[in-house]
């Protein structure tokens, strides 16, 4: 990279300091053209309106306020980075001051973790003290998207409930978090069309209790034991290891209407919930889990 903008600064900022004393040694002394006779203030020749502007040189505690700011500012110039790319003798960057205290905080969080290690989740969600902790983990990394009180919305898994796309023991959720999930839910219109789309719709109804079209839905069993039950189970009550949700509940990741879950089937879905290891120390996501596990529990 060039260094011309290094220069310039290191140019401007050494002028204009330069600059800045010659005014103020320049006007410390009075020249004065006509000797002021005895007992006279010294005066400009400057009349206004009659009132006359005096010839008096900065007082001595404001012009030595000046030259400390000076002198200051040539020491920090020296300590510190402002000359150019001048580091400074120090080697302060803000970045090594941020990672200092981001360090500071994990030594003070990393002391308070261990008195929770050797705890099972089921202990730990029991304890009000890793709740509370757990509970603001929650707020700063995961709110966003599932909501402050952890009942999501469209799209985003309630994880409040019974009902779990992945499973809901401790060990599954605590995979949740670490690692991520991605749903994988084909778009299906090229494979069975619209009219496919509607009958299995009908049919999904069907399975589900709800009012339906009987005889689109007698076609729609055939597309879905054909197509779906291989993800979402031959009862239609989902399969965790693939996080292919149950069917048949009231629990709706993208809504219920008849053209929501026409849009699921057409579109497909691929919700993605993003791995939380590289953000958060394992020590963080035990309390998450164990947080997350007793709102489920409740
Ligand atoms: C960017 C949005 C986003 C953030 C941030 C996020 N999640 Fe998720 N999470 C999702 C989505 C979307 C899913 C569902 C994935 C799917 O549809 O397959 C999910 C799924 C989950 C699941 C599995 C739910 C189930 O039913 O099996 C858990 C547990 C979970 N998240 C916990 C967390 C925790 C704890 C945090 C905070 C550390 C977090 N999530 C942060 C979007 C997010
Ligand atoms: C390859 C596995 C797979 C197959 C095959 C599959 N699905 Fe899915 N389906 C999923 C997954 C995974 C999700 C959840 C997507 C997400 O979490 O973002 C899903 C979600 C859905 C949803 C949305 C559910 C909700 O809660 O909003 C509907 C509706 C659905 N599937 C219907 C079907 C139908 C009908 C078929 C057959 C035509 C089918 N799926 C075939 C994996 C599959």
């Amino acid at each position: 990279m060039s260094t011309f903008w290094s220069w310039w600064i290191i140019a401007m900022t050494v002028i204009t300091t330069v600059g800045v004393c010659w005014v103020l040694f320049a006007n410390r002394k009075v020249v004065l053209k006509e000797k002021p006779k005895d007992g006279e203030v010294p005066k400009t020749g400057h009349v206004y309106d009659g009132i006359e502007e005096y010839e008096n040189p900065l007082p001595g505690w404001w012009f030595n306020m000046f030259v400390a700011t000076v002198v200051f500012s040539i020491i920090y110039l020296v300590l510190y980075p402002g000359l150019g790319n001048f580091p400074g003798v120090l080697g302060w960057t803000s970045e090594g001051q941020w990672q200092q205290q981001e360090q500071k905080a994990e030594d003070r969080f990393e002391a308070v973790y261990a008195t929770f290690e050797g705890q099972s989740i089921e202990e730990l969600a029991l304890n009000p003290k890793a709740f509370k902790i757990g509970r603001r983990l929650f707020g700063n990394n995961c709110a966003v998207c599932h909501g402050s009180d952890g009942g999501g919305s469209y799209g985003f898994p309630n994880l409040t409930d019974a009902d779990w796309l992945y499973g809901g023991t401790p060990k599954d959720i605590e995979v949740s978090i670490t690692h991520g999930r991605r749903g994988a839910m084909p778009s299906w219109t090229s494979v069975i069309g619209e009219d496919g789309i509607s009958q299995v719709t009908e049919y999904l109804f069907k399975i589900g209790g709800d009012e339906h079209d009987a005889a689109l839905a007698s076609t729609g069993e055939t597309v879905f034991s054909t197509y779906c039950t291989s993800c979402h189970g031959v009862d239609g009550k989902g399969i965790q290891a693939f996080g292919a949700p149950n069917l048949i509940d009231d629990v709706w990741l993208y809504g219920r209407s008849p053209e929501m879950i026409k849009t699921s089937i057409r579109r497909g879905r691929k919700g993605i919930m993003p791995a939380q290891i590289e953000q958060l120390h394992e020590s963080k996501i035990r309390l998450l889990t164990s947080y997350v596990y007793s709102m489920s529990q409740r």
